[in-house]
């Protein structure tokens, strides 16, 4: 839905002092759906709070779960798992609804969604998604415009080679597999840190699943799981924008409740860029920056490699470095739409299909911009907050769907920052 609201920056000022790093979203949303294959009433601590995250909570309602959200505790009550629809309204609003598919299945042996579509990041088909469910015995037809999935006889482990490491679809055959009959093996599977927390979570709930964070996941099918207490891993890509604006701003920071091991794909550019970084234990991180660097090339890859999703946020910083710096976009073909607002900034950006070339520029001046994606809308956010003058961003419904309360992070760190 359409957000009225605005976020009105003043820009120039640093970006320094402590901060906590909020839940993943990448992570509870799985996790979320997972808590729908638990017999029982599983406790999730450090769920952000995120309008994707209410969505979640309102999918688990219809399919007949109890959900309370307290502060960043979510309840999930799932002894009686009645629904196997998710409403199309529900999936339009958040195309990730797709991991539900897997939990449902083994759930329920039935799951009915309206087909996903493309999103602001392009295409974003589900094949692999489906073919790896049809290998373990789900029978899935497309009609109008929605998936109609059965494993009348229950889902069956399977040997799944992936042609690509999606996240989605490594999530989701998990989810299937934990409670599958027999072995199931995961071949080029995603190794994102948000994989190895869903697996962490169904470990707990009493699944048998080895090579988490590895190429090739086992998972040994067990008859029902059990509900657990969890706690949702720090947002690496949260973590990030908060970084990119201190260094934008040079500033100086420390991020808490952070994770330094899962941030290794961009913490290096940074650090490439003239940023000094040091990490504590105890989920500890400083970062301080007095002049940036461009760095020469920055190609995103699955992980352990440079983040898509922090891919945005970085071109806000390249803008105001010294030199040069080419992206390859290599995870979505259409991930650069923030790319004519930031010019609107002052920034010089140059975009032709999956690359960009970002020439650094002197200073960037205040501007009103529009948010067409989440981590496009965080992007606007670290050059706005940089930016001489006042920058207005609209589109703060997408932003809202990954930054809690994104004004009280910034205006704690010195950004004078409103949302009106
Ligand atoms: C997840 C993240 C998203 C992140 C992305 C890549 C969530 C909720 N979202 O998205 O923030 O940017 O990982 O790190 O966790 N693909 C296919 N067929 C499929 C599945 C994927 O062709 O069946 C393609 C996609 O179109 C895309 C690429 O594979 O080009 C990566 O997609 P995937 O890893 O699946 O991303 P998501 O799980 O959708």
């Amino acid at each position: 839905m359409e957000n009225r609201q605005k976020l009105v920056i003043n820009g120039g000022k640093r970006i320094e002092g402590e901060i906590s790093v909020h839940g993943a979203k990448n992570s509870a949303l799985p996790i979320l759906s997972a808590a729908a294959l638990a017999h029982g009433e599983s406790v999730l601590h450090n769920v952000p709070t995120l309008t994707d995250v209410d969505a979640a909570c309102r999918i688990l309602t219809t399919l007949g779960c109890k959900c309370r959200k307290s502060g960043n505790t979510v309840t999930v009550e799932a002894s009686n798992v009645t629904g196997s629809e998710i409403p199309d309204t529900l999936m339009r609003e958040m195309r990730s609804s797709i991991v539900f598919l897997g939990a449902l299945l083994g759930r329920t042996g039935h799951c009915r969604l309206s087909f996903p579509g493309g999103c602001e990041l392009g295409a974003r088909p589900i094949d692999l998604h489906i073919s790896a469910l049809r290998k373990m015995g789900a029978e899935i037809n497309e009609e109008h415009g929605y998936l109609d999935c059965v494993a009348p006889d229950g889902l069956h482990g399977a040997k799944i080679s992936l042609s690509f490491p999606s996240v989605g679809a490594t999530e989701n055959i998990l989810l299937a597999a934990v409670t599958a009959k027999g072995c199931t093996e995961i071949h080029n599977a995603a190794r994102e840190p948000e994989i190895v927390d869903l697996s962490e979570f169904l470990t707990k709930c009493g699944a048998k699943i080895s090579g988490a964070g590895e190429s090739v996941i086992t998972v040994e099918g067990v008859r029902r799981l059990e509900p657990c207490e969890h706690s949702v891993s720090p947002d690496r890509i949260v973590a990030g924008t908060y970084l990119c604006a201190a260094a934008i701003t040079h500033g100086e920071i420390i991020l808490t409740h952070c994770d330094p091991s899962a941030m290794n794909g961009y913490l290096p550019v940074l650090e490439a860029m003239g940023a000094k970084i040091y990490t504590y234990g105890g989920g500890k991180l400083y970062m301080s920056c007095k002049r940036l660097k461009a760095p020469p090339t920055i190609r995103t890859m699955p992980y352990p490699g440079f983040p898509t999703d922090i891919q945005a946020p970085f071109t806000a910083l390249c803008s105001l470095a010294e030199g040069t710096t080419v992206f390859v976009e290599t995870i979505f073909e259409n991930r650069f739409r923030h790319v004519p607002e930031l010019i609107r900034l002052g920034a010089s950006i140059r975009t032709e299909g999956r690359v960009c070339v970002v020439q650094g520029v002197r200073s960037l001046s205040g501007a009103k911009v529009r948010a067409s994606e989440l981590r496009g809308g965080a992007a606007l956010i670290v050059a706005a907050l940089a930016a001489e003058g006042t920058s207005e961003i609209t589109g703060l419904e997408f932003i809202d769907r990954g930054y809690e309360a994104p004004e009280k992070a910034f205006r704690s760190l010195g950004g004078d920052i409103r949302r009106v």
